[in-house]
């Protein structure tokens, strides 16, 4: 916290921090992976980058630079002693000024890891997801700054999960305002349509420009797959081929059903399996390529 380890027990924050009543704080969910040689960290620097344009985005000035910011989470991540987990460095408004003006404030930092496995269940790749149709919609980029990964928009995911979770699904994916697929709550969206990955433009549809998404995009080409930025319906979805979500927590993960209607015939997916396979061992520097998307953080 703010340059300093902290005891986990010991990281506490006051009661009138800024951020905790006006939602204004960024942060970053990131994975790190066991290997031979310790925890890797996957696409740290991408993830500091975001981070960054996301304070940004909400005119906070970040007192650390992307280098201090790096080498925080990997300090953190040695001396956490664990093999694997997610990391959450955050950038929030202190304690010290109340009422809505955010430009007073001071920013503090901080980076915490934990250890945590599969974000939608341990039987959801080889089973799939059922998803729903949230009633509600995504935030409209004249709303908020929808690239900003910034706490208090996740109210609308937070509204989507629970409607998805009581009424009995996984997970939720939202509309845009003008009724295309945005993302989920936590994810972002591929459709595979006659051996063709479809992804909606994020920045037009009001979802987050997401790392795994981006190394989904890479991986896919490098098979030989074509991949279209092309705005869905949820009839796309329901008549795909194989759909899926993309996310640190989430990893990739096959949907096997939307609003009760099947996808495809098979799940996982043949293309869905194969990029999953890529992607795991990416994360684990063990793919041949890619060796640059993991920072070692040697105990
Ligand atoms: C709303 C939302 N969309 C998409 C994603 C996927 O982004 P990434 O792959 O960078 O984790 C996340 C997770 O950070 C998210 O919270």
């Amino acid at each position: 916290m703010d340059g300093q380890l902290v005891d986990w027990a010991e990281a506490k924050i006051h009661v009138l921090t800024h951020s905790l009543h006006y939602g204004t704080a960024v942060f970053e969910g990131i994975r790190a992976y066991p290997t031979d040689n310790g925890p890797a960290i996957f696409r740290l620097s991408e993830h500091v980058t975001r981070l960054l344009n996301s304070a940004k985005l909400l005119s906070m000035d970040s007192p650390y630079t992307q280098g201090e910011l790096e080498e925080a989470i990997i300090l953190t991540v040695a001396e956490s002693g664990l093999e694997s987990g997610y990391i959450r460095p955050i950038l929030y408004l202190g304690y010290g000024e109340m009422g809505l003006n955010p430009l007073p404030c001071k920013v503090n930092a901080a980076v915490a890891m934990w250890p945590w496995g599969a974000y939608l269940g341990d039987a959801a790749m080889e089973s799939g997801i059922s998803v729903m149709v949230s009633s509600w919609v995504r935030q409209d980029p004249r709303t908020l700054p929808t690239a900003a990964k910034a706490t208090g928009m996740y109210i609308n995911s937070s509204l989507a999960k629970v409607e998805a979770l009581r009424a009995g699904y996984d997970e939720a994916l939202l509309l845009n305002m003008e009724g295309y697929i945005s993302e989920g709550t936590g994810e972002n969206i591929f459709i595979v349509k006659d051996g063709v990955l479809i992804t909606p433009p994020s920045s037009a549809v009001g979802a987050l420009q997401g790392i795994t998404a981006d190394s989904v995009r890479i991986l896919a080409t490098e098979m030989g797959y074509e991949i279209e930025e092309q705005l869905i319906r949820r009839a796309d979805v329901y008549l795909a081929d194989e759909a899926f979500l993309t996310g640190t927590a989430a990893e990739i993960v096959p949907i096997r059903e939307l609003d009760n209607r099947r996808i495809g015939s098979e799940v996982p997916g043949k293309i869905t399996k194969q990029l999953r396979q890529a992607y795991d061992a990416c994360c684990r520097g063990s793919y041949g390529i890619h060796e640059d998307w993991i920072t070692l953080a040697k105990h």
